[in-house]
C-alpha cells in the first residue's frame, strides 16, 4: 500500500466489520480502514490468523481492533458476530462482506457438497452478513461486498464459484434498492487475479504465471491493497451518491482481447 494514498481520518470515529479479514484481500481491507481511522472487527473462521491480525492492528492504536470467530455460512454465528461488534464498539458503520472460498472442479464431476459449500459461503454467507449488518445500522451505513470478475466473466471448471459471484452481483443490486431508503449504500468490488493464498496455483507456478500475465493489460497481478483502495473509496463519503455499483479492479483483464490487432478482422 502506498502510504501517500492513505487519507488519514477518512474513517475516524467509524466502526468497520471485515469478514475474511484474517488473510489476503480482507486483511488488506482491515489494514486500510484501520490506517484511515476506523475501529475494526475481524470476523473469520481462522482463529489463529484472525486474532494475530487484530492484535497487530490493536498494537498500533490500543483498543481499536478485535477478532471474533465466525463462519459466515452459519446464520447464528453471523448474528453473534454483529452482536459482538455492537457490544465491543457500540455501533456499526461499515461492513466489508469479503469471506469467500473457491474450488476448481470439472463441471460434470462436481459434487453436491462442493456446490452447497461454495454457494453457502460466498452467496448465502454474504447475504446473511449484509442483512444482519444492515439491521444493525439504524442511522445508515455503507457496505462493500467482494464479488469477482467471475461475476460476469466465466472461467471453466469453476461453475459453483462463477454462479456464487454472479449471485453476489445480483445481491448487491437488489439490496441497494431495498437499503437506500434506510441510508445504507451497498456496492461491490470485482477483483481480477489478486496475489493471495487463493491464487498461488497461478502466481507461484512460473510458466503458468507468465502466460497468465499476458492476459492482463497492466502486466502485473493485483495486490490486496489494490482492492482495499477501491473498497475504501466505495465505503467512504467520497462515494456518497454511488450505490449498487460493481467496481472492477483487474488491471484491464476483462476489457476485451489484448491480442495484437488484426487477428479478428
Ligand atoms: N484472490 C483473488 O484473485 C480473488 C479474485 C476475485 C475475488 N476474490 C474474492 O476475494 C475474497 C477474499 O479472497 P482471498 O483471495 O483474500 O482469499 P484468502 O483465502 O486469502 O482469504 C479468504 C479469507 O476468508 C476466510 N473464510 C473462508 N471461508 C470462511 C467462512 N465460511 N467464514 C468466515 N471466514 C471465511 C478465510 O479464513 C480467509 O481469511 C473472496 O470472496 C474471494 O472469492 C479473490
Amino acid at each position: 500500500m502506498s502510504p501517500r494514498s492513505i487519507c488519514v481520518d477518512r474513517f475516524a470515529g467509524k466502526v468497520a466489520l471485515v469478514t475474511g479479514g484474517a488473510h489476503g484481500i480482507g486483511r488488506g481491507m482491515a489494514e486500510r480502514l484501520h490506517a484511515e481511522g476506523a475501529a475494526i472487527v475481524i470476523g473469520d473462521r481462522d482463529d489463529a490468523a484472525g486474532a494475530q491480525v487484530a492484535s497487530v492492528l490493536d498494537a498500533r492504536r490500543p483498543g481499536s481492533a478485535h477478532f471474533v470467530h465466525a463462519d459466515v455460512s452459519d446464520l447464528e454465528q453471523v448474528r453473534a458476530l454483529v452482536a459482538a461488534t455492537l457490544q465491543r464498539f457500540g455501533r456499526l458503520d461499515v461492513l466489508m462482506a469479503n469471506a469467500g472460498i473457491h474450488q476448481v472442479e470439472p463441471f460434470l464431476a462436481e459434487d453436491d457438497a462442493t456446490w452447497r459449500e461454495i454457494l453457502g459461503v460466498n452467496l448465502t454467507g454474504a447475504y446473511y452478513c449484509v442483512r444482519e449488518a444492515a439491521r444493525a445500522m439504524p442511522t445508515g451505513g455503507s457496505i462493500v461486498v467482494t464479488a469477482s470478475t467471475n461475476s460476469f466473466f466465466m472461467e471453466t471448471e469453476m461453475a459453483a464459484y462463477n454462479v456464487s459471484k454472479a449471485g453476489v452481483a445480483g445481491l448487491v443490486r437488489t439490496a441497494a434498492l431495498d437499503l437506500a431508503p434506510r441510508g445504507i449504500r451497498i456496492n461491490a468490488v470485482a477483483p481480477g487475479l489478486i496475489r493471495t493464498r487463493m491464487t498461488t496455483g497461478v502466481t507461484e507456478n512460473p510458466a503458468h504465471a507468465a502466460a497468465y500475465l499476458q492476459t492482463i493489460p497492466l502486466a502485473r497481478f493485483g495486490e490486496p491493497a489494490d482492492v482495499a483502495a477501491a473498497a475504501g473509496f466505495l465505503a467512504s463519503d467520497d462515494a456518497d451518491w454511488i450505490t449498487g455499483a460493481l467496481l472492477v479492479v483487474d488491471g484491464g483483464q476483462t476489457l476485451g482481447s489484448n491480442a495484437p490487432a488484426g487477428g479478428g478482422v
